[in-house]
């Protein structure tokens, strides 16, 4: 009888095995699966800064809970969104949006990571823009790693 045991054990620790490499592979796929949505309530959050260069302006807005740990000198909270109008000759041209969730961007290489950031850019019809290579978005944010990747950080900390 003895024999019988050892391919019934050894099945067993296999099986054990797979459960334990399947566990983080969804945890991973979950992180894939970060995805921003258009933030259709974003006006109801706080318009923190107009940033006008020549022919572009920008309109930022964002929840209060960020304006509050901003001012605090704190990380952004999780769950925190960024919108940025972006207005080329006074006509909307598109939507910059940012939006920080716990366990997203760790698809990213290390030098493409923006903490736990996503970002996505949305065609004035609020549909994503198709084809956009969002890794420039986030070359670009890494330089801010010390201001939870936000370039307006500052302008956050002084909203009224
Ligand atoms: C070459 C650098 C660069 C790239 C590329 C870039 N950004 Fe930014 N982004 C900025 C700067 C600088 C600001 C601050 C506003 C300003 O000065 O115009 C900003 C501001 C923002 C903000 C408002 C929060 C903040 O950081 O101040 C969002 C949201 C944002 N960008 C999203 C995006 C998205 C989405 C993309 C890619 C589609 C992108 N950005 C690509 C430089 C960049």
């Amino acid at each position: 009888m003895k024999h019988l045991w050892f391919p019934f054990d050894f099945a067993g620790v296999k099986l054990l095995m797979a459960a334990v490499v399947a566990f983080p592979a969804l945890l991973v796929t979950n992180a894939i699966a970060a995805d921003v949505t258009f933030p259709e309530g974003y006006k109801q959050g706080e318009h923190y800064a107009s940033i006008v260069r020549g022919e572009t302006r920008e309109e930022l807005f964002t929840t209060p809970e960020a304006i509050a740990a901003a001012r605090r000198g704190d990380p952004l909270p999780d769950g925190t969104v960024i919108t940025m109008e972006d207005y080329r000759q006074n006509k909307l041209y598109r939507y910059v949006v940012m939006e920080k969730r716990k366990g997203w961007g760790q698809a990213h290489p290390a030098e493409l990571r923006t903490g736990d950031w996503e970002f996505q850019w949305f065609s004035p019809d609020r549909t994503v823009k198709s084809g956009e290579s969002l890794d420039r978005c986030r070359a670009c944010h890494t330089s801010q790693s010390g201001n939870d990747y936000v370039f307006s950080f500052d302008r956050m900390k002084e909203a009224n």
